[in-house]
């Protein structure tokens, strides 16, 4: 094991019911006025904004609304919020929604009390922010992680820029697998997809031999699989859909991470394919890992064997990447750029611009260069 310190700043409430729970719990530590901030509608039409806004009313709060933060958000968007927590003197943020608001709100938090452009102070400067308005998130479409850790991803559009930026993590998370209930079928599939993607892409960071993240990192991926599946059966089993909630929240709240170094370059190459294209973030991972997991085989052979035989049931490391690539059509996920929703035509010269300027993960399994990149994301065409 590598040296590491581990610690966790979220106190997680799970289960049916568990918003009034935790507000009963965490609320009365916060001051009177609070950031009430969602996505683009879809907790109005399913109930959770009402029910949110009665439990903050009992509470005494008094309620700012922050609304239409949207998919991949954005870098305005994030100084939108920030610009109103501190014109209305915000005490609290409370992030509902997916990955995109926690983000959002992760990173309004911390913007609200610099002085500085946070992206500056963290790309220009290389300091991450130490301090935030607190923060709590509820859940409503799982699969990012986004309210078990504090970095959050966000797409910088005047610099076609989609990447990581360090916010505040969550004081509380609420993980109610109701809430996910009314999601469209194709968002749960792609959510559950992107938690089984962090766990192939921490797995596939090198570690010691009988490293338990490792075997963690499989279980988490083999329960995925097993749960997603149940989904397509029944998209409404509830047991799945709560299984997965945790499976995402185990797959980003540190514990797979530690002692160990980790892979995420099929995450580097998606974020900026995001960037170009608006794309989802966990169907533009479907496209690209079996392309990608079939250049590095060589370079993780046993990873990649042991990775088929527990997480797929077969014998070889070819037969599970092969494995995984029926899986995601069983899903009716996309395989294909082409098949991706997209802002701009996606493109060899589009392509050739991802390559180009997404991040390059230095160690492992191997380093891969920009053409080969190139090479990757033209065989997703
Ligand atoms: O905007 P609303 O109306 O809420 O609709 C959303 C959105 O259209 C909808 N939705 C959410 N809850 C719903 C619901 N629809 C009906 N009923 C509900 N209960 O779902 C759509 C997608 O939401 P979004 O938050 O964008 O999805 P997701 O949770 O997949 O988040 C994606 C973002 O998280 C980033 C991604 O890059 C992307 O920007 N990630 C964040 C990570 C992190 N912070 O640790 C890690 C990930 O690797 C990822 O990069
Ligand atoms: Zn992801």
């Amino acid at each position: 094991m590598n040296t590491f310190i581990f610690t966790y700043p979220t106190r997680v409430y799970f289960g049916e019911g568990s918003a009034k729970q935790a507000f009963g719990a965490e609320l009365d530590k916060v001051g009177g006025t609070v950031m009430l901030a969602y996505g683009g509608g879809s907790i109005r039409k399913n109930g959770i904004y009402d029910e949110m806004k009665t439990l903050l009313v009992q509470a005494g709060k008094t309620i700012v609304d922050f609304d239409g933060i949207m998919p991949n958000p954005t870098y305005a968007k994030v100084q939108e919020g920030a610009k109103l927590v501190r014109e209305k003197h915000v005490d609290f943020i409370l992030a509902v929604g997916g990955g995109s608001v926690v983000d959002c709100c992760k990173v309004i938090s911390a913007q609200a009390v610099l002085e500085e452009d946070i992206w500056d102070m963290e790309y220009v400067q290389g300091k991450n922010p130490t301090t935030g308005i607190p923060m709590g998130a509820v859940v409503t479409a799982s699969g990012t992680g986004a309210e078990m850790n504090a970095g959050a991803v966000i797409t910088y559009e005047e610099k076609i820029w989609k990447g990581p930026i360090f916010g505040t993590a969550a004081a509380f998370a609420v993980l109610d697998p109701a809430y996910t209930m009314s999601v469209p079928p194709m968002q749960v599939l792609s959510g559950a997809f992107d938690t089984l993607s962090h766990a192939m892409e921490t797995y596939l960071g090198n570690s010691d031999q009988d490293n338990v993240s490792d075997d963690l990192a499989l279980a988490v991926m083999r329960n995925t699989v097993v749960n997603m599946r149940r989904l397509l059966v029944d998209i409404n089993d509830m047991q799945a859909r709560s299984n997965l909630m945790w499976d995402s929240a185990m797959a980003e709240n540190g514990i797979l991470k530690c002692g160990r170094l980790t892979d995420f370059q099929a995450h580097q190459m998606e974020h900026q394919l995001g960037a170009y294209t608006d794309c989802n973030h966990g169907q533009g991972l479907a496209v690209i890992h079996p392309v990608y997991y079939r250049h590095i085989l060589k370079d993780a052979p046993d990873k990649f064997t042991r990775f088929a035989k527990m997480v797929f049931d077969v014998d070889t490391a070819e037969a599970g990447i092969e494995a995984l690539a029926d899986f995601i059509k069983e899903c009716g996920l996309p395989v294909r750029m082409g098949e991706l929703k997209s802002r701009v035509e996606i493109t060899p010269e589009v392509l050739r611009k991802v390559a180009d300027t997404c991040n390059i993960i230095k160690c492992n399994p191997r380093e891969l260069d920009r053409d080969e990149i190139y090479e990757i994301l033209m065989e997703c065409m």
